[in-house]
């Protein structure tokens, strides 16, 4: 079915409850398609790669919807526990933080056997009892203690666990001196154009990063962690500085003791996660997405150009350049930028005054600065991911129950003359969420090196087998080709235990594993003492705990 370019912005981004039965139609003419058909490289035969294809095409058989309270794959793959919520990482004594989700792997330099995972901790919620003994669901009549407070601040942000290949099976060195907590009370500096500003109180450092949700890695081998529903966390243990929180932070994991930097360039508002790449001239640009309803696509452009040889110093590209927020409409970035963008310095509030003085004002204030200047509030913008070959960037809009789009959809942006830094673009419906394509509520993206592209979904956990959602069972991992005779289907690769969801997907070893976190198993528990989970470990009396296993061919 084709769908024109207004009727896609009236379903997603303008309200109306129109085409609730979008499949995936393309929003192209073929000429401006950049190729559906590009050179796909072969791996050599009988590759343990994940993605190598079958006599179906596929390189799997798909399993089915399923409700089971375990984490289900095709016949021949199996998975490994690398990490999980309570694990030590390290000879201190610390531990792996709860609910994980990205993850990112970094091979030692020239080491096959050895490297450091980065995972986020994103959020507590529903689970909370099991990390601090607190029960969420009387937090409007409780206060938590100082040390549950503590407790609930240490186990978000993310760890580095260092990894060995032992007998071709991937485990956590819990003795490592890399192995290393980021968390919610890590100091942390503030770089760009708001560090120190009066926007931010004049600070130039902080404390703590949570409510990391997804992410992505740099040129020169940092993590950029991205957090995300941090009001939650703010509420729940009483902080009172929230511009602080809501950043993109850079994390070197090679070095720890390392100060991680929190890059307000980028901007502040519900990070997702980045997809980072170079424009033509050498430019870095960054791909965002803010994950809440009628949020905007985001895209930041560096002053000044990578240098291989530079390494870390690369760091500074993220504190001069320009943030940009898409106008779907017109296809068109919109420049948020305070000197040159006429529309901010004359943005006034309802009562007269001045919205934006300066840029910082425009970085500690995105969302309102997006709004100004007309870019296209989207269906929940999660992850975005770049196209090894063809470079179209991948978004997955999980959905958006105010207009109607309650299964969401996978859009593909092409940037004119197909280059990253520049102000126009296209855009296509990759593949869309329902009852036809087998999936609801996109979310982390990941390609593999043949260009297929892999989707977690994220059902809310009280949706979860209901209604409308009920067809879909428990969440799960997708495999969508983006050429040949599967194109823009989905073909499910794994299912999640019961009242989880997967995130994090990261290929590793040219595709022979994929990393993956299980994240909230048994968060549609309602008796503490009896988990609607108790994955992995199925002992009696143990918690459901969040991890991240290695998947890989039996
Ligand atoms: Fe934390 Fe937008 O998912
Ligand atoms: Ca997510
Ligand atoms: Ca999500």
């Amino acid at each position: 079915m084709k769908v024109t370019r207004s009727e896609f912005l009236r379903y997603v981004g303008k309200g109306a409850l129109a085409l609730a039965a979008v499949k995936s139609g393309s929003l192209l003419s073929k000429s401006e398609i950049l190729t559906s058909s590009f050179p796909i490289p072969t791996p050599r035969s009988r590759s343990r790669s994940l993605s190598t294809a079958l006599e179906n095409g596929l390189p799997f058989t798909p399993i089915r919807p399923n409700t089971e309270d375990d984490l289900i794959l095709p016949e021949g793959f199996q998975y490994d526990i690398i990490a999980l919520f309570g694990d030590r990482v390290n000879r201190k004594g610390d531990t792996f933080g709860f609910n994980a989700d990205f993850n990112c792997f970094l091979p030692f330099p020239g080491k096959k056997d050895s490297g450091l995972l980065w995972t986020n901790h994103e959020y507590l919620r529903d689970l909370e009892y099991y990390v601090n003994g607190f029960d969420y669901k009387k937090s409007s009549s409780q206060k938590r203690t100082d040390s549950q407070i503590e407790t609930y601040l240490y186990n978000l942000g993310g760890s580095v666990t260092h990894l060995r290949k032992v007998n071709g099976i991937w485990k956590l060195d819990p003795d490592s001196k890399f192995g290393r907590r980021i968390h919610g009370r890590t100091p942390i500096r503030f770089a760009g154009p708001a560090s120190g500003s009066e926007a931010l109180d004049g600070k130039t450092e902080t404390y703590g990063t949570f409510g990391n949700c997804s992410g992505g890695i740099t040129l020169w081998d940092t993590v950029l962690s991205c957090e995300e529903n941090v009001s939650w966390m703010i509420e729940d243990c009483y902080l009172t500085n929230p511009k602080e929180y809501g950043w993109v932070v850079e994390v070197d994991p090679f070095s720890p003791d390392s100060t991680p930097i929190k890059h307000t360039a980028l901007g502040r508002f519900e990070h997702e996660n980045t997809a980072l790449t170079l424009s033509k001239s050498g430019r870095l640009v960054v791909y965002m997405g803010d994950d809440s309803k009628d949020q905007y696509v985001y895209k930041y452009v560096s002053n000044g150009t990578y240098d291989p040889d530079s390494g870390k110093l690369n760091s500074s590209l993220l504190d001069s350049g320009t943030l940009f927020a898409a106008n779907f409409e017109f296809g068109k970035w919109i420049a948020l930028d305070y000197e040159k963008n006429q529309d901010l310095r004359n943005a006034k509030a309802k009562n007269g005054n001045v919205l934006f003085k300066n840029q910082a004002d425009v970085l500690v204030h995105c969302r309102l600065a997006a709004e100004c200047v007309g870019a296209t509030p989207m269906d929940r913008p999660e992850d975005l991911e770049i196209h090894p070959i063809d470079k179209s960037i991948y978004v997955s809009f999980t959905n958006n129950d105010k207009h109607g789009n309650l299964f969401g959809q996978i859009v593909r942006i092409v940037e004119k003359d197909h280059d990253h830094e520049g102000i126009e673009f296209e855009f296509e419906v990759f593949a869309a969420g329902g009852g036809k394509s087998g999936f609801a509520s996109p979310d982390n993206l990941a390609f593999d090196r043949l260009a297929n592209l892999w989707m977690v979904t994220d059902i809310t956990t009280k949706l979860i087998g209901n209604h409308q959602y009920a067809k879909f069972g428990n969440n799960g991992l997708f495999y969508l080709p983006t050429a040949g005779r599967h194109q823009g289907k989905a073909f499910q690769f794994a299912s999640a235990p019961v009242g989880s969801e997967l995130t994090g997907p990261w290929f590793a070893e040219k595709d022979k594993v994929l990393f993956l976190s299980v994240q909230h198993p048994g968060e549609t528990t309602k008796d503490y003492s009896n988990p609607s989970s108790r994955w992995p470990r199925r002992k009696k009396g143990d918690i459901p705990r969040p991890g991240v296993v290695a998947i890989r061919r039996s």
